[in-house]
């Protein structure tokens, strides 16, 4: 039995669906038991992906009329488990099973200063923080990077609302985030010690933005993120799991996660997040034919590099190398 420590269950109706910019969707749901949603919580989706139920989790961007509006903005994903293309096909009147709103990157009080950093789609999980921090009053500066303008969500409404408290950094305007510039100033501004930073975007950014902040000795506690767990080292692949101690061995499929393959093979496993944040699914490594793509934020660096233990709900593995056919191959200790 899959054991996920936090959620309860509900029907939740698509009220509202339409484009919030190329490639993003905007899905208004109205629960059946309506929970307002704070600043930095999710929804869990219990979606049927080719006759599998799979739970991906949606940042509430905006949370109306006492939790019985809760949006949420959902990019198409090309390399996607299927999740993505799922909630692009909803229309105004299904019906989706979901959580009540989870908390699980919440926004402080008392920083001198807030810094809120969002990479492509993670502005979904901190457009709720900025207008919080408006309505308090608090100093904030709100950075959006990303690829292209047209795929940027939220832009010019946030710029209408926030003014001067947005930085935009656009790559193919060449205008590009410098991470290591932007947690320098924080560390050379006032009160650094007091400014707290909340980030939601690729691991990769997540991680330099993480290598900087221990680099300017920035305490490590107000450096707050929440991650999507799909953007790798390596484009997914099929691999193979091997568990000696059921005697089994289950293939992981392009579109599908360690976690989704072990659960549906009737493996007994735990979880939380499902977003390489949490730890709970950790388990150890035994052996590695190939390369391992970690993707999560939760393990240390040493233990990435030394492969001793891995999340099973986003890491994968890969072949590492172009030439090599056979698929590669993890061995796990699971009791
Ligand atoms: S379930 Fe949280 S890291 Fe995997």
């Amino acid at each position: 039995m899959a054991v996920n420590t936090q959620t309860w269950w509900q029907q939740g109706r698509v009220v509202e669906a339409d484009d919030l910019a190329e490639g993003v969707r905007r899905i208004v749901l109205s629960p059946d038991r309506p929970v307002h949603a704070t600043p930095g919580t999710h929804v869990d989706l219990r979606l049927d992906l080719d006759g599998h139920v799979r739970t991906r989790s949606y940042s509430v961007l905006r949370s109306e009329d006492g939790g019985r509006r809760l949006t949420l903005g959902v990019q198409l994903a090309p390399s996607s488990r299927g999740g993505s293309r799922h909630m692009h096909g909803l229309e105004v009147g299904d019906v989706v099973e979901m959580t009540g709103p989870v908390q699980s990157f919440p926004l402080g009080v008392g920083a001198d200063r807030y810094v809120l950093v969002a990479g492509g789609i993670g502005v979904t999980a901190l457009v709720a923080m900025a207008d919080s921090l408006r309505r308090r009053g608090a100093d904030y500066t709100l950075v959006l990077a990303g690829r292209r303008r047209a795929v940027m969500a939220y832009l010019e409404e946030l710029a209408d609302t926030h003014g001067d408290r947005i930085r935009v950094f656009v790559d193919d305007e060449g205008v590009r985030l410098d991470v290591d510039a932007l947690v320098g100033e924080i560390a050379g501004g006032p009160a650094p010690a007091r400014t707290e930073m909340y980030m939601c975007g690729p691991i990769r950014l997540m991680d330099a933005i993480r290598r900087a902040w221990v680099a300017h000795e920035l305490p490590e506690p107000n450096l707050r993120f929440e991650t999507f767990g799909s953007s790798g080292a390596w484009a997914a692949e099929e691999f193979v799991v091997h568990l000696p101690q059921h005697d089994r061995s289950v293939a992981v499929t392009t579109d599908t996660s360690m976690l989704d393959a072990l659960e549906d093979a009737g493996v007994d496993v735990m979880w939380d997040c499902r977003k390489g944040e949490c730890g709970i699914c950790q388990v150890k490594v035994l052996d590695v034919d190939g390369r391992i793509d970690h993707r999560d934020v939760f393990l240390s660096k040493k233990q990435k590099e030394t492969n001793t233990s891995l999340c099973l709900c986003v890491t994968r593995a890969a072949r590492g190398e172009p030439e090599r056919s056979e698929p590669a191959a993890v061995t796990l200790h699971l009791p």
